[in-house]
């Protein structure tokens, strides 16, 4: 099973992916939290992928495509896997197609500008796993703490709201020209495509995904 994530920021790709890896043993590759890692380990590249981070602007389709393929290769991929904001743009698509990684199915989460930054604003991360809470919608079970490790959470540099304007920008920028041209490659092929409004709750919204996968299991 190899399905695609594609939304604006906060529209809820990393909290739906999170038990789609538990309820399906596939992992989640989420290029955000790929580059965040790159991040902690304070090389050269890192400070570059930083600054690129912070300004709210994507990170090059090299260096994002790189990390992507080096990670599909690990053997917990064999069974499938989720790629969580990978491809954002049409060269990064071309770019898996190219290295014929086949996808089984496409989701698209869309959401208002207004409920996306009340998602993000209340929004704190685990950062070495990804896992995903909200000061309301799914406080973590002790006030700021990781519940799986204790560690403490933090507040991304890029979730304040002239960055969340900025990445949104970039999304109507690269993303949608790469909807579009999924829109249309998919009717020519067997992958399928799938809009979901995501101004539901996450247990609808799981729901609703659970609902394609078994579709698409069937097959
Ligand atoms: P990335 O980390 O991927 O950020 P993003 O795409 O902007 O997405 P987010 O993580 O902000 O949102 P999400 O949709 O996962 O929402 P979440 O589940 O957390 O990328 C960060 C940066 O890295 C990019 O800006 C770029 O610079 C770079 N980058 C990454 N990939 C790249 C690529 N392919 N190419 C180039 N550069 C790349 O939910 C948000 C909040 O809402 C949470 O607090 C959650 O608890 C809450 N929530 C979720 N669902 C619901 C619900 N149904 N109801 C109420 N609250 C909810």
């Amino acid at each position: 099973m190899r399905i695609i994530f594609i939304g604006a920021p906060g529209t809820g790709k990393g909290t739906q992916a999170q038990w789609i890896t538990d309820q399906y043993n596939i992992p989640k590759i989420s290029t955000g939290d790929l580059l965040r890692n790159e991040i902690l380990k304070k090389t050269e590249l890192s400070k570059k992928i930083k600054k690129i981070i912070n300004c709210g602007k994507l990170v090059d389709d090299n260096i994002v495509t790189q990390l992507i393929k080096k990670r599909i290769k690990k053997k917990d991929c064999n069974p499938g896997f989720l790629l969580d904001g990978f491809p954002r743009t049409v060269n990064q698509a071309n770019a898996i197609e190219k290295i014929n990684i086949k996808i089984d199915f496409i989701i698209e989460f869309s959401l208002t500008e207004k409920l996306i930054l009340e998602r993000i604003q209340g929004r704190r991360i685990h950062v070495e796993s990804g896992r995903v809470y909200h000061i309301i919608f799914n406080p973590p079970i002790i006030e700021n703490k990781d519940n799986i490790t204790g560690q403490p959470l933090t507040i991304r540099d890029d979730d304040k709201e002239e960055k969340i304007k900025k990445r949104i920008k970039e999304y109507k920028k690269f993303t949608v020209p790469l909807i579009k041209y999924y829109k249309h490659t998919t009717k020519l092929s067997n992958i399928k495509y799938y809009k979901i409004d995501a101004s539901y709750t996450t247990l609808e919204i799981k729901k609703n995904i659970e609902n394609i996968i078994k579709n698409n299991l069937l097959k």
